[in-house]
């Protein structure tokens, strides 16, 4: 009788009768030896099967055990150099659990570039395959670093609401809902509640889901997407800056010290992640409309940038680039204009290198009261929802700021994935909300 144990504890169970729980990954039959490769969930792991070794009542289940059959195997482990656990097990019990008839994601298929036609439909599968097991543990590594670093740096969680009665980032991509009669929308940030939490903690930040009705189909847009939003009581742009910066490079070392195996299952080039330090470059809107035109783009000061500009930008360096004082014009309404010309916001965007494209949006807030109505006006909102908002200028205003920072973007850049699709269990996108 075998020990139940995890795949990743193994290499400590050298020369012990183990059992394992989990599901058939893959197999493959050579003479009388055969080998099934069992996933757990904490690794994956060669079994063998040698005739004359274990009984036959189990060696002659071999053909039952079909992709993701699930099972419960015994045997003794081994070390074995070459395997991916440092450790194969030598089987003297296989029990089937629940069968599996040709599961739709054959191992041809698995780790090529995901056909999402096909694959997207069955997310629910495909989530078990290797490449998808690698992401989303990098995922969970991220999303840890993110927490451990406000942390440390004495920030406190506060959790903003998701139904909310108002636009922060724009009314173009409002989800709109019904609340009893009244309209409510689902959050696309919760900056506008961490202004009000900040005032009573100093710092905090909040992380969950946000909603975008965004009508595009790019490879960094979701509808449904998270994002860390720390915000700051005093600080103004630079230390938004400096502290937007720590944490990319707190994730990029917690993801390097901890995912290699993962890493490697992806294909990450490991050495460009290594070159993330500080200081990241810092370039003002206006040098780099210059800088776009020198590339040869078509491009206006006072104009946004698309895809292909941010990836322009960013091109000429290895670590991520801080672009910073935009336009007030294509900038949210909440934004401080800079006392030195206001026609800029003391806006930051930091973009990922690799073409990834902005992975960071933030700036020192409006915190004159008479100016933040000017603003709410000019943008069209309707001054009564934002009545409380107004309140945190009207009680012991200071100076503040914060950025988000967008959870599956830096998934992908870190991962080097083509799509944010693969980043998020189940994604959100424009024409699938199925499974
Ligand atoms: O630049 P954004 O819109 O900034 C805000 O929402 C601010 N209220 C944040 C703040 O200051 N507290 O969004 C921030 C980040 C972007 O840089 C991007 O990484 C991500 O959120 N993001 C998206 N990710 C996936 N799909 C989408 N549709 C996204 N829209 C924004
Ligand atoms: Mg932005």
């Amino acid at each position: 009788m075998g020990k139940f144990v995890y795949i990743s504890e193994l290499k400590e169970k050298i020369g012990e009768e183990v059992e394992i729980r989990g599901w058939v990954y893959n197999k493959r039959s050579s003479g009388k030896i055969r080998f099934i490769i069992v996933r757990d969930g904490s690794g994956y792991l060669q079994c063998v099967m040698a005739k004359g070794q274990i009984e036959d009542q189990y060696f002659d289940l071999f053909d039952d055990l079909t992709l993701e059959t699930s099972v419960i195997v015994q045997g003794k482990v081994r070390e074995d150099v070459r395997a991916p656990e440092g450790v194969e097990v030598d089987l003297n019990f296989v029990k089937i659990i629940g069968p599996s008839e040709n599961f739709p994601i054959p191992k041809v298929r698995e780790d090529n570039i995901p056909d999402p036609g096909v694959l997207l439909p069955i997310r629910h599968l495909w989530l078990r395959t290797r490449r998808q097991w690698a992401i989303m543990r990098i995922r969970h590594t991220i999303e840890k670093a993110i927490h451990d670093y406000y942390d440390n740096l004495g920030f406190i969680r506060i959790d903003s609401p998701i139904l909310t009665p108002a636009a922060c980032e724009g009314t173009t991509t409002l989800f709109e809902t019904d609340y009893f009669g009244e309209k409510a929308y689902l959050s696309q940030s919760g900056q506008l509640y961490q202004e009000a939490t900040c005032m009573a903690h100093g710092k905090t930040y909040c992380f969950g889901p946000t909603f975008r009705a965004e009508k595009s189909k790019t490879r960094r847009h979701l509808m449904e997407f998270w994002m860390v939003e720390p915000e700051i009581a005093y600080a103004e742009l630079p230390e938004v800056m400096e502290n937007a910066e720590g944490l990319i490079v707190y994730i990029v070392e917690q993801v390097l010290n901890t995912r290699q195996e993962e890493l490697k299952i992806l294909d990450r080039n490991i050495t460009k992640l290594e070159k993330i330090k500080k200081p990241f470059p810092r370039i003002s809107y206006t040098e780099v409309i210059e800088l776009l035109k020198k590339k040869g783009f078509n491009i206006e000061w006072g104009e946004d940038f698309g895809g292909d500009e941010e990836t322009a930008i960013s091109e000429d360096y290895e670590t991520p680039v801080i672009v910073h004082r935009y336009p007030a014009k294509i900038k949210a309404f909440y934004m401080k204009r800079d006392p030195e010309n206001p026609d800029l916001a003391l806006a930051m965007d930091i973009l990922a290198p690799e073409g990834y494209g902005e992975i960071v949006g933030g700036s020192q807030r409006e915190d004159d009261i008479e100016t933040l109505i000017q603003r709410i006006k000019e943008f069209d909102l309707p001054q009564e929802a934002f009545e409380w908002y107004l309140d945190l200028r009207r009680y012991g205003s200071v100076p503040h700021g914060g950025y988000g920072l967008g959870l599956e973007r830096t998934i992908a850049w870190i991962c080097g994935l083509k799509h944010v699709r693969e980043t998020i269990p189940f994604p959100r996108m424009l024409e699938r909300i199925y499974p």
